[in-house]
Order: structure tokens, then sequence, then C-alpha cells
């Protein structure tokens, strides 16, 4: 591989995939392409936009001519562009169809024509739904509980139609949680590590009870070039870090690491239809040579620190937000 397309490399994965990937292969070009949605920033990849292997792209996955544009002259693909954030897909999922199932289309029809080396398409444990017990492994159903799940289990089919189809050689990944530096303060983590830098409560829905399995940014960089170099098309690779979690110990862990109480927790009215756990078998992309590096608390040390470090970062997202709520409030009142 000498040129990748990257989709969505100014959000949170795709920021630190492309920087991981410039910084370990030397000869790598890489063209980001992004539609710089509001979870888009290209201040996640300020350290490299001048680096002269790297081309940035502004554009939406469902435009033809900019994705032709953008795939001009690489072999392979990466599409991390979706929308992302479960809440958001509850009150509009218009877009979550639009850019997680048609947008992949467009990419694999432009990458089809191009005959592409490898087309790796980023998709979520979400696809199978809730599990009590045990593991999902790849060949198991789906059954997505929200429009966005739903839309990316619409989205990873129709990749993979593209390969039993027409022999694109497409490979996908269904990822936990990521978490970890440059990730919009809207998802837990974040969302909970900046309201309680500043002295904020933090929402935990429902019982806080539900599980999810928190795997570290870095490692999820890991596994995804291993699948992206290594990888069988055609196939499916769980990446999960058996780091389970009920989402109130990942909040007093937080709470603990900033030195705060626990009268910062605030219980509010659950997600409909939230998922009370994810849990993947990860045994195929072991298989392959894959192992996490970071445990549940190395990974989320290194995350608060980050935020901590960064402030300038998440406050000029944070104003924005406020901004556009005040905007709002003035337009149509409320
Ligand atoms: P993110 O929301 O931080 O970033 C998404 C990026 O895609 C942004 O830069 C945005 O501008 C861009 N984008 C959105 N719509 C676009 C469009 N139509 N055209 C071009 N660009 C567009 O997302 P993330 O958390 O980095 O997730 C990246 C991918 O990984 C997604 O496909 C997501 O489903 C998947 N994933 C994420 C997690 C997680 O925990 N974050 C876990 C498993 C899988
Ligand atoms: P989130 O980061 O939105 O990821 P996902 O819904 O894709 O797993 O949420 C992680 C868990 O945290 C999920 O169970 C919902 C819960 N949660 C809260 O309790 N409060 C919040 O404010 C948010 C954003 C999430």
């Amino acid at each position: 591989m000498n040129h990748l397309l990257i989709t969505g490399g100014a959000g949170f994965i795709g920021s630190n995939f492309v920087r991981y990937m410039l910084r370990k292969y030397p000869h790598l070009k890489i063209t980001n392409l992004d539609a710089l949605t509001y979870a888009g920033n290209l201040d996640n990849l300020k350290d490299i936009e001048s680096d002269s292997r790297y081309r940035f792209v502004h554009g939406n996955i469902c435009d033809e001519k900019k994705v032709a544009e953008a795939m001009e002259g690489c072999d392979a693909v990466v599409n991390f562009a979706a929308e992302t954030h479960v809440d958001r897909s509850i009150h509009e999922g218009g877009v979550f169809v639009e850019t997680d199932v048609r947008g992949v289309f467009v990419l694999c029809e432009e990458a089809r024509k191009r005959n592409v080396k490898r087309f790796l398409h980023i998709s979520t444990d979400e696809v199978y739904g809730s599990r009590l017990e045990g593991y999902f492994k790849e060949t198991d159903m789906l059954s997505p509980s929200s429009p966005y799940s739903s839309a990316k289990a619409g989205g990873e089919l129709l990749a993979r139609s593209y390969f039993v189809t027409y022999k694109l050689p497409v490979l996908v990944t269904r990822s936990s949680n990521n978490f970890g530096p440059y990730q919009y303060p809207e998802k837990l983590i974040p969302l909970f590590t900046t309201n309680l830098i500043e002295n904020k409560p933090v929402p935990v829905y429902g019982d806080g009870k539900q599980v999810r399995d928190w795997l570290y940014v870095e490692d999820q960089c890991d596994g995804l070039d291993l699948v992206l170099q290594k990888g069988e098309v055609g196939e499916i690779y769980n990446c999960g870090s058996h780091n389970e979690e009920f989402n109130i110990n990942v909040t007093k862990a937080i709470l603990k690491l900033l030195g705060k109480g626990d009268d910062l927790i605030t219980y509010v009215q659950d997600r409909p239809g939230h998922d009370r756990r994810y849990a993947v078998d990860t045994d195929k992309i072991q298989k392959l040579g894959w192992k996490r590096q970071h445990n549940f608390m190395q990974g989320l040390e290194k995350t608060v620190k980050w935020y901590v470090e960064n402030e300038a970062w998440w406050h000029a997202i944070k104003q924005k937000q406020a901004d556009y709520k005040a905007w709002m409030e003035k337009q149509y009142g409320a």
C-alpha cells in the first residue's frame, strides 16, 4: 500500500489513525476526506497538516464527485466517516442513514471502478445488540437497537456485498467503545471528564449499570492496521479489549482521578432502547497477532491527563456548542 484514502480522518479515531499511520510508515501517503460535520475538527491534525505526505479534501462521502477526486491515486481505503452518536440518532436518524449507509455505497462504487487493493470498513460491536452474558462471535446474528447501530449494520452489509458480488477486497472491523485523546465531548468519557474539570455535574443514564468494553484508541489503531495489512478479504474482525466496566464505575474512576466527590453524579432519565451490555469474542483478531496494550485504568489515566492538559482543545468545542444553543434559543425560543 502506497496511498491510503482515509474518510472521517478529522474525527476521533480517524485523526488518531492518520497520525499513527504517518508515524509508522515513512513512505505512506494519506488523503483525508472529511465533511467537517460538528464532530470533525482540523485542530485534531494540527501537528501533521503541513506533512508533505498528507492531503486534506473537504467533502462528503455521499458526494460522488468529491469521492472520485479524493480517491484519485489511492490504492486502499479506510472508511471511518459516519454519524456516530447514539443519542443524536434517536432525534435525527435521517443523516445516519444518509452517511452510514448511502455514503458507504458511494465509496464502494468508486473503489470498485478503481480496483483498490484493500477496502477497510470500520463498523461497531453495537450491530450485535445487547447481551447479558457471553461474547458475540463474528458469525452471530445482527440485532441492532438504535438508529445509529442499525445504520451501521446496513453500511457494513452493503460493503460486504461488494466483496461477494464484485470481489471488492472488503474487510470489516466491529470494535467496542473506544476512548482516548481527541474524542468529541458528547461521548461518556470525554463529556464526564471535561464536565468534572469544570466542576459541573455528570449525567448518568438510568441506574448506571450498563456495561461497555473500553478499547484505548492506540490499541484500536494497532488492530485496524493489522487487519488492513494482514486480514483476509471478505472477513469480519471483532476488536474488543475485555475491559468491561459498569458506566457508574467508569464515572467513579474519573471522579477519583480528578479528585472530585460523588456529589457531582446526577442520575438522569435513561436513554430509550439503551443496550445493557456489549461484549465481543476477539479470538479471530488475536489469531492475526493483535493484543491490547492498555487495560482500562492505564487507558483512562492517559485519557484524563490528556484532557487536563488540552483544555484549549475542548473549550473551543464546548464554546461552539454553547453559542449554537444560544443562537437556537434566540431564533426559536425555549
Ligand atoms: P467521530 O464522530 O469522532 O468522527 C466522525 C468523522 O466523520 C468526523 O470527522 C466527521 O466530520 C466525519 N463525517 C461525518 N459524516 C461525514 C460524511 N458524510 N462525509 C465525510 N465525512 C463525514 O467518530 P469516531 O468516534 O471517530 O468513529 C469513527 C468510526 O468508528 C465510525 O464509523 C464509528 O461508527 C466507528 N466506531 C466508533 C467507536 C467509538 O467508540 N468511537 C466504536 C466502534 C466503531
Ligand atoms: P456513549 O459514549 O454515548 O457510547 P455508546 O452509547 O455508543 O456506547 O455512551 C457510553 C455509555 O454511557 C452508554 O451506556 C450510555 C452512557 N452515557 C451516560 O450514562 N450518560 C451520558 O451523558 C452519555 C453520553 C452516555
